[in-house]
């Protein structure tokens, strides 16, 4: 008798302890998505804001690190080089048009709201981005554009049904159907409170955006393009030149070789210490950010390079970055040829 409770006590436990393992597991095949929609999510509202605050981003063809330059450099190389010349056109309007795309698919993403049409819009923006930037990347892993163009390919099968506006909506169309309201009464419902809470958020992911640039951008001080011969010069000047007073220990500022038409970035990372460093970098031909804690950062993958000797610190990229001499007269800085 006694054994016989105990079996039956034991049993109980052992289905109570199934129970939940299986409780668990449905739980997490529910939620799988879960991690990677917020990672997307807050990854492509940060790019977005990251442009925005970002004064090089729509500083124009003069410097290096703004979206034109950016894309003029990847139009040679890229598959779809051909359809840039809009970008290149009017490269505000579109690079502006990517910063709010991303902050648009960003908080669609993260609200869950019209989940499928946020993960198109991703899959896009990584496609393009992948056949422009990041095409010729070797091998193939490091182009992380690539890896962002697949990781939204479950987002956009499965949608955002779960802890989302779209859940929500879904589960009160289901409780209308239940209480007879007609199909079509309930598919209105559900696109006109959409469309309400799309309007809601694309209002405060443009006010923020408008905000951030217009308000939130860094100063930095004007490209210099080459300039001609200095008043004051006390040598005849070949190279193009820029004020000494405008690169200070640790900045630069940024000239075009006049052989190839490259922008060149004038440093000083040491007082006194004067170097040229060219900004197109030599893993895929992206244009460097200019110097910040002494290093040149290449925002395509990731390389890193001294911004006193352009040596790589960190790849894919393994070539230095070409140097230039660089002399002192005067008040001028002018710049020499390239050294290697
Ligand atoms: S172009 Fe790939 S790291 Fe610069």
């Amino acid at each position: 008798m006694a054994t016989g409770t105990g079996s039956t006590a034991g049993g109980t436990a052992d289905t109570g302890t199934t129970g939940r393992i299986t409780e668990w597991k449905a739980l997490g095949s529910r939620f799988a998505l879960l991690p990677l929609r917020l990672f997307l999510g807050v990854t492509f509202v940060y790019a977005a804001f990251d442009k925005l605050s970002d004064a090089h981003y729509l500083a124009g063809a003069g410097d290096p690190a703004s979206f034109y330059a950016q894309t003029r450099a990847a139009e040679g190389g890229s598959p779809i080089g051909w359809a840039l010349a809009p970008a290149l056109h009017a490269p505000t309007f579109f690079g502006l048009l990517i910063a709010f795309g991303e902050l648009a698919v960003g908080l669609g993403t993260l609200f869950g709201l019209w989940g499928r049409v946020a993960a198109l819009g991703g899959v896009l923006l990584s496609a393009t981005l992948w056949l422009t930037v990041s095409f010729h990347t070797t091998p193939y892993y490091l182009g992380n554009d690539l890896a962002y163009l697949l990781a939204w390919t479950p987002l956009l099968l499965a949608g955002t049904p779960y802890l989302s506006v779209d859940g929500y909506l879904t589960a009160r169309a289901a409780r209308d159907r239940a209480r007879g309201l007609a199909e079509d009464a309930v598919r209105r419902r559900a696109l006109l409170d959409g469309g309400i809470a799309a309007v809601a958020l694309g209002g405060a992911g443009l006010l923020s955006g408008s905000l951030t640039a217009g308000f939130g951008r860094d100063e930095i001080p004007a490209p210099t393009a080459a300039s001609g011969t200095g008043a004051t010069s006390p040598v005849p000047q070949t190279g193009p030149t820029v004020p000494a007073a405008q690169v200070p220990v640790g900045g630069s500022a940024t000239v075009k070789d006049p052989a190839s038409g490259d922008a060149v970035y004038i440093v000083q990372p040491a007082a006194g210490q004067y170097a040229g460093l060219s900004s197109v970098c030599t893993h895929s031909g992206c244009a460097v950010n200019p110097p910040k804690d002494g290093q040149l950062y290449c925002p395509c993958h990731g390389s890193k390079f001294d911004a006193a000797t352009g040596a790589v610190i960190t790849g894919p990229a393994v070539k230095p970055l070409p140097k230039y001499t660089v002399t002192r007269n005067g008040e001028q800085l002018e710049l020499g040829p390239q050294q290697s």
